[in-house]
């Protein structure tokens, strides 16, 4: 009876589709090689190596973390996404003086690549809110420390920025300022040497003191007084220098070391008294912006990001010499902007923002704080008067960096115009100002960065 109740179950028109389907979706199911998945992911009955375990729990458990980084912190901030890395070239980075202006720069874009970065400061220039953005990320570490110290740490490289770089910081506590770049520079290398950690250093276009060759090139040696008021930090950074070295050829040390020119961005010091941060703060308040000296005296002026991509550059490269790294169009730059018919005769600058700019076939003039001056009262908009105050002892005339070296070993050259960084420095000082309700410029004065009453001036 059963058997004939199958028997006419089967000879019904729809069986055999039906049965057909069945055995499909079953199949589907329980195919080892496709595990139900449509064949991408790992099957039951496949052979996986313990290795491949280990690589696909260590990747899911290491995306879970930068999934959960990249959106929240345990206070519910967001994180910047980061680039998730192999741990075969995820670094530890150390950066010094990583809370400091340009240091929160570099930690910025090692972070967004992926790598473990760990900040050493001890927070005299620098501020918590130039890295607050990544307090709590699993790669970051923020460490309150002074680079005078020793301190024991496994990294993979080490960029030593610790050191106040505005003259009135740095010649505050100029013993300070001496023993931040000796003693810290040795026990800096001394790590580097004890982890194998290649080492770079952010010297100065200060080496050179007050130049007696223009533009200077990495071989000039420099007109420095080594007993005037910026000798703490010159010279500091000259042994520095030395001593980096001398760990290269004495203990193997892979050393590096940029000569930065002056640089501005976002996240400067308010109260650093340097021409960028007081003309913009001067300007934004329409106080007089002040000038020391004739105003003849020149500089360069290079934006952040670029100075940033160029230590990156130096620290993975292979050229183990002094670079310089700065913008030497700022001080031949007197860009005007020029009549329509002026077009044959006058090549374009590359500073020039406007299709009317250019810049003079033959070498043209420089641009001074005067000029640099009136840009930004221009940028701002500003009704600010332009004041003339004596000169400060030993401020080099003439500052314009010969970048041969970066741009033949590097393959390094400043990208950022001069005005579209300027435009990012005003926005940011700004909404400092907005913060802050006054800010009163720092004078040329050694000043502690935190002090309230400023010494008026520029
Ligand atoms: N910004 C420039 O135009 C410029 C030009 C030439 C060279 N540099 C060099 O670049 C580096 C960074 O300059 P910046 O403009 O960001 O300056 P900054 O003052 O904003 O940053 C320096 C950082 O180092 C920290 N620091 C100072 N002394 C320390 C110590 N003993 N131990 C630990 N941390 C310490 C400060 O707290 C700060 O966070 C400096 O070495 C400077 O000499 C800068």
């Amino acid at each position: 009876m059963q058997n004939n109740a199958m028997t006419s179950f089967a000879r019904q028109p729809w069986f055999l589709p039906v049965a057909v389907l069945i055995v499909i979706i079953l199949w589907l199911q329980l195919s080892p090689s496709t595990g139900g998945k449509g064949g991408d992911g790992v099957g039951l009955g496949d052979s996986i190596s313990h290795e491949q375990v280990k690589s696909l729990i260590t990747s899911e458990i290491r995306s879970a973390l930068i999934d959960t980084a990249k959106s929240t912190s345990t206070d519910g901030t967001k994180f910047p996404p980061v680039k998730v890395l192999p741990d075969s070239q995820r670094l530890r980075i150390l950066v010094t003086g990583g809370s400091g202006f340009v240091g929160s720069h570099l930690v910025d874009r090692l972070m967004m690549q992926g790598h473990h970065v760990i900040v050493l400061d001890n927070m005299f220039t620098g501020r918590k809110k130039n890295i607050a953005q990544w307090v709590g990320h699993p790669n970051f570490q923020l460490i309150i420390h002074d680079v005078v110290e020793r301190i024991m740490l496994e990294v993979d490289q080490i960029y030593h920025l610790a050191c106040p770089a505005s003259p009135p910081h740095y010649q505050y506590n100029p013993i300070k300022t001496i023993k931040t770049s000796t003693e810290g520079t040795l026990n800096m290398l001394g790590l580097a040497k004890r982890s194998k950690a290649r080492m770079l250093l952010t010297s100065t276009s200060e080496v050179y003191g007050d130049p007696e060759v223009h533009p200077q090139k990495e071989t000039y040696w420099g007109n420095v007084n080594p007993i005037g008021p910026r000798a703490c930090y010159d010279e500091g950074k000259r042994v520095a220098e030395t001593m980096m070295y001398a760990y290269e050829s004495q203990a193997a040390v892979e050393v590096r070391v940029a000569r930065i020119f002056n640089t501005f961005g976002p996240r400067m010091h308010p109260n650093d008294g340097r021409v960028v941060s007081n003309f913009i703060i001067q300007a934004l308040q329409g106080k007089d912006i002040t000038i020391y000296g004739n105003g003849k005296q020149t500089r360069s002026f290079q934006y952040v990001d670029d100075l940033v991509e160029g230590l990156m550059r130096l620290m993975n490269g292979n050229y183990s010499l002094p670079v310089n790294l700065g913008n030497p169009e700022e001080y031949t730059v007197k860009v005007r902007d020029c009549p329509f018919l002026c077009f044959f005769l006058f090549r374009r600058h590359t500073d020039a923002h406007s299709p009317l700019s250019f810049s003079l076939p033959f070498p043209p003039l420089a641009r001074n704080p005067q000029d640099f001056a009136v840009l930004i009262k221009e940028l701002t908009k500003s009704n600010s008067t332009i004041q003339m105050l004596p000169a400060t002892k030993d401020d080099p005339r003439q500052r314009r960096p010969d970048i041969t070296t970066a741009k033949s070993k590097l393959g390094w050259e400043p990208r950022v115009p001069v005005r579209v960084g300027l435009a990012k420095a005003i926005s940011y000082f700004a909404k400092e100002l907005e913060e802050s309700g006054e800010i009163v410029p720092t004078g040329s004065d050694p000043t502690k960065p935190n002090q309230k009453k400023q010494l008026g001036g520029f």
